[in-house]
């Protein structure tokens, strides 16, 4: 596991996945049967790599990849470093006929992203990206209700991403500064539309044509070490994208706004049928016979409780933490051969919507969605 003194590898892949896995005894695969995955971190500083390890009990730690890619014992390869440094690292892995597991994005560029597919196919490894979005419970419910047809026709779709994300002069910023600067890496644009790709695509429709407008509001943070820097990424993005069956959608993503709303992200779709919007664990519907008659009285004071007009969506099931539950599926995706459609293939499609999406903005202009292949 390499990246696991970062963010994301530490408290999602690492605590809240794997070391949660090895907790429940493994994932179980058949009559007393179990997968229990045995981490090693990686990491380039041997300190603070050393420090992750003992204060989670981890046995096995590195600082040299090399070595851990010739052990004939571990057979993946996870990957939650910062974006730039990932396409090297799982060249390496995949040559070492290790099957792969990561992060979204897979790359910065979707060339990148389809010489992985390339690499990974020829080399007959299993692999697989984080598509953490869709095991979000507010998520699945909106699924379960575009399956069941809950909508009729669907027409549009609005989603609505960001928060405040301090600058870093006065108080702590709550992202890492590579994330405001293009040259490591960062920019919104890669971040979050390589999520709206399979968002969109697995639980609305795919996706066919781009419209996107960047913008880099804050142009001066200031890093970790209390440096200023300038902020060469776009920090807000305002995408609008035409989905198959002519559904419209529009999505905001920023760490430039204050959040009004019932989440930091949230996601509405409209139809025929009926609406609903979700949010990370709740859903809410409203169902074209219980839709009010909205008059418009600038006049009066608005005293109507709009949000009152909903019925949330039951649960129907328990949720597990949706990093866990995808890496479950991967360790039986590579132990029993289960199915496992979130491939490096997958991946490349929300890098080149992150790609054309800046293409987009660059040239002003729609830019359609080309089929891929690899
Ligand atoms: N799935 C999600 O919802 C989600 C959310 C946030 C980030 N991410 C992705 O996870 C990855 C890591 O993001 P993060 O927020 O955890 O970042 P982070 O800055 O907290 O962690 C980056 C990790 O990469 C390592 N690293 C390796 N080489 C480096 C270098 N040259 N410079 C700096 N760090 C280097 C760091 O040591 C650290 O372990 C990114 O690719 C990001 O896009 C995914």
């Amino acid at each position: 596991m390499n990246g696991v003194t970062g963010r994301m590898g530490q408290n999602q892949h690492l605590v809240r996945s794997i070391l949660e896995i090895r907790a429940q005894g493994g994932v179980r695969i058949g009559e007393g049967e179990v997968i229990v995955p045995d981490p090693i971190l990686v990491g380039r500083n041997e300190r603070r790599v050393r420090a992750v390890a003992e204060a989670l009990g981890v046995e096995r730690w590195s600082t040299d990849l090399e070595k851990c890619l010739a052990s004939s014992e571990d057979e993946i390869y996870f990957d939650a470093q910062k974006t730039l440094q990932r396409s090297d690292a799982l060249r390496k892995a995949i040559a070492a006929g290790k099957h792969v597991y990561c992060e979204k994005p897979t790359a910065t560029n979707l060339e990148t992203a389809l010489e992985l597919v390339r690499l990974a196919r020829a080399a007959g490894i299993r692999h697989g990206v984080v598509e953490d979005k869709l095991f979000l419970p507010g998520m699945i419910k909106l699924k379960r209700l575009v399956d069941g047809g809950f909508f009729g026709r669907i027409l549009s779709v609005r989603g609505d991403f960001g928060y405040w994300v301090y600058e870093g002069d006065w108080q702590l910023p709550q992202r890492p500064s590579w994330n405001f600067r293009s040259e490591d890496g960062g920019g919104i644009i890669v971040d979050m539309f390589s999520h709206w790709r399979y968002v969109l695509d697995q639980i609305v429709a795919p996706v066919k044509a781009v419209s996107c407008l960047g913008f880099t509001h804050i142009p001066e943070r200031v890093d970790e070490g209390g440096k200023a820097y300038k902020a060469t990424a776009e920090d807000a993005a305002y995408g609008t994208f035409l989905l198959e069956g002519d559904i419209v959608a529009q999505m905001n993503s920023s760490w430039c706004t204050r959040v009004y709303r019932d989440d930091l992200f949230v996601l509405q779709i409209d139809g025929t049928e009926g609406s609903a919007i979700a949010g990370l664990r709740r859903c809410y519907s409203q169902h074209r016979a219980n839709s009010p008659r909205p008059l418009w009285n600038p006049d009066l004071e608005a005293r109507t409780d709009y949000r009152a007009d909903w019925t949330e969506v039951p649960d129907n099931g328990t949720f597990d933490n949706g990093f866990k539950v995808q890496w479950e599926l991967f360790l039986k995706h590579v132990v029993c051969g289960d199915p496992f459609p979130w491939d490096l293939m997958e991946g490349a499609k929300c890098v080149q919507l992150a790609e054309l999406g800046e293409q987009s903005w660059l040239e002003r202009r729609w830019v359609d969605i080309p089929d891929l292949e690899a």
